[in-house]
């Protein structure tokens, strides 16, 4: 008989197939003995010698976890339900490893256990904390393989990968329901690992991530891109011109090639200078042209006479359309982004 793989068979055969990736990949830059995947995967099975008891034997012997128990049954995962058996899809032990060992000791009388202070013994779980990053991470991935989870498709690649971070440096599971990383506590997170955007970001100009009215999840992609500095979108023009339409063109004059990459003049999170520009005006603008001078009274027998070397003025004052322009101005019928 040719039986079908059940789904669960079949999530667990996808993760086992990026696990070489992931132990590849957590070792390049990292100074550490290398182990197969064989190894990591050992260390998230648990206790062989253990039995999986369900949440509710868990939970109701230890009440000091009422409130992990709580926000868990309100949270996405503790809502899954295996239709066919009513039982949890997740539960405490899918990431904990089986407990009867745990609670061996205990009675099903809460207040006796706490006057004879016995206690789960939680030395006989997995040693979440401490395993292994990348092992850590594989708790996750059994479930949330590129398949379930399309946003981890390139997390084995990722640099935070790479560079030692796991799912559960982000993804705070016990502080409350929320399971996923919420905008409002997001550049907090963030900036926990990378204080220095949280500097950029209190300039005076800035995107308005501190206003909390954006979040890094709008322009990063934190498990993994195809673009550097983990961006979305497949340039950086693509992502900004997703909220400022208006510079996205084509128009008749374009800005030279500048204008594919607005990093070229402008930078992300926070800039000292107007309009998150990376250099103040009119330096900005010499680092590719030479200033110039117009103006009716400028030149006699050569020298200029009342003219003001125009970088002491603000380019843009004339060149108003600097990401580019319709409509052909100056001399030639050229398009130097005057209106
Ligand atoms: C989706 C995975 C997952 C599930 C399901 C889960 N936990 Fe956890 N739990 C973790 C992780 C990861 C940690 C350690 C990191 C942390 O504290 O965020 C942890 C830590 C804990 C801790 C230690 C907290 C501390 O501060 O030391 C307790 C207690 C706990 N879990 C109980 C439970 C109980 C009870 C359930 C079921 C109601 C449960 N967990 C379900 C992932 C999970
Ligand atoms: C036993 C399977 C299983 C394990 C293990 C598991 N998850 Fe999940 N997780 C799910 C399912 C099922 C959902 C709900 C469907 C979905 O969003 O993909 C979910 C949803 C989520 C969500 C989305 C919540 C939301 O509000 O949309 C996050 C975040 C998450 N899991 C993180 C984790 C992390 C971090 C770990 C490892 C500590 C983990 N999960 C381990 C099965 C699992
Ligand atoms: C650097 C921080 C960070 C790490 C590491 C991280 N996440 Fe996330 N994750 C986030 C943020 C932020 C969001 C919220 C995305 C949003 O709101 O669009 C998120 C969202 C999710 C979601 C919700 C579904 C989705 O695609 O938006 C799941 C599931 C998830 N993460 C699972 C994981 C798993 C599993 C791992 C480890 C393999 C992991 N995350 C590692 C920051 C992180
Ligand atoms: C408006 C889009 C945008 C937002 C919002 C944003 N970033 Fe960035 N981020 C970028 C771009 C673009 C780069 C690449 C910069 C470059 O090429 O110099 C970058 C680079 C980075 C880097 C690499 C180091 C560096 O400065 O070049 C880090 C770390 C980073 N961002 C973190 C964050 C965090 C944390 C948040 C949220 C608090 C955030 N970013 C919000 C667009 C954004
Ligand atoms: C546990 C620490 C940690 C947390 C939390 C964390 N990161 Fe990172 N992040 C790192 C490390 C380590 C690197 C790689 C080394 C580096 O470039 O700083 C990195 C790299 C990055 C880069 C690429 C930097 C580059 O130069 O290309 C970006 C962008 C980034 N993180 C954004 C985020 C965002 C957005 C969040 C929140 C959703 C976040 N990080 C949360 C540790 C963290
Ligand atoms: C998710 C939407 C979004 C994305 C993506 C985005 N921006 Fe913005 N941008 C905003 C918002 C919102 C403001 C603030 C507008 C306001 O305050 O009126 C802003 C403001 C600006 C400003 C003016 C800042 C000032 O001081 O007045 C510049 C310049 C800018 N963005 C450039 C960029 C560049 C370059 C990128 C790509 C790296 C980008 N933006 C990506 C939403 C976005
Ligand atoms: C050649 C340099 C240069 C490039 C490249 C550039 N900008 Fe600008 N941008 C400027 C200057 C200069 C200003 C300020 C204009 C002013 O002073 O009137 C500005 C202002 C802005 C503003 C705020 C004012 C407004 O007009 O809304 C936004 C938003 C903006 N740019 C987005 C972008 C985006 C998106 C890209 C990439 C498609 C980009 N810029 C590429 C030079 C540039
Ligand atoms: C990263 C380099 C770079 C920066 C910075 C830059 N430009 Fe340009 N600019 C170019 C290139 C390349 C062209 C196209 C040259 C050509 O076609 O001969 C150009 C063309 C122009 C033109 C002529 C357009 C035409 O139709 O002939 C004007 C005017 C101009 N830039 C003004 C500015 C101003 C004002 C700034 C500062 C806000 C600026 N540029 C910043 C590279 C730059
Ligand atoms: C007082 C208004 C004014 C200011 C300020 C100004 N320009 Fe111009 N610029 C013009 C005019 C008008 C033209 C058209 C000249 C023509 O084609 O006859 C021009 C032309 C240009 C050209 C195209 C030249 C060519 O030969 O194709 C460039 C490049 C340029 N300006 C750069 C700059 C830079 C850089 C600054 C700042 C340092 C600047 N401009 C400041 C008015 C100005």
């Amino acid at each position: 008989m040719n039986e079908k793989p059940k789904t669960s068979t079949v999530l667990l055969a996808a993760a086992v197939c990026l696990l070489p990736l992931l132990a590849a990949c957590a070792v390049i830059k990292q100074d550490r003995p290398l182990l197969s995947v064989r190894e990591y995967e050992r260390m998230i099975v648990g206790r062989l010698d253990a039995e999986y008891v369900g949440t509710d034997n868990c939970v109701s012997k230890c009440h000091q976890h009422e409130k992990i128990a709580d926000d868990f049954k309100h949270s996405v995962h503790g809502e899954q339900i295996k239709p066919e058996t009513g039982l949890p899809l997740v539960n405490c032990e899918s990431c904990h490893g089986p407990g009867s060992l745990a609670i061996e000791n205990i009675s099903d009388d809460v207040a006796q256990n706490d006057e004879k202070k016995v206690k789960c013994d939680t030395s006989k779980f997995l040693d979440i904390k401490n395993l292994p990053t990348p092992a850590q991470s594989l708790i996750c991935l059994k479930c949330h393989s590129a398949a379930s989870t399309p946003s981890l498709a390139l997390w084995n690649a990722s640099i935070h990968a790479l560079n030692d971070v796991g799912c559960f440096d982000c993804h705070k599971l016990h502080k409350g329901p929320q399971q996923k990383v919420s905008r409002e506590q997001m550049a907090e997170m963030c900036y926990g690992c990378h204080p220095e955007i949280r500097a950029e970001n209190s300039l005076f100009s800035h995107h308005p991530l501190r206003e909390k009215k954006m979040a890094c999840v709008d322009c990063h992609e934190p498990h993994g891109s195809t673009q550097s500095h983990l961006l979305k979108g497949n340039t950086v023009k693509e992502l900004c011109t997703r909220c400022h339409m208006d510079k996205q063109g084509p128009f008749a004059f374009e800005h030279g090639d500048v204008t594919e990459n607005c990093a070229n003049c402008h930078t992300p999170h926070g800039s000292i200078n107007n309009n998150l520009l990376n250099a103040a005006m009119p330096f900005l603008c010499l680092q590719c042209h030479a200033g110039h001078v117009v103006g009716s009274d400028l030149a006699v027998n050569g020298t200029s006479v009342n003219a003001t070397p125009l970088f002491n003025n603000r380019c843009t004052d004339c060149h108003s359309q600097i990401h580019g322009s319709d409509v052909p101005t100056g001399t030639e019928k050229k398009g130097v982004f005057l209106k």
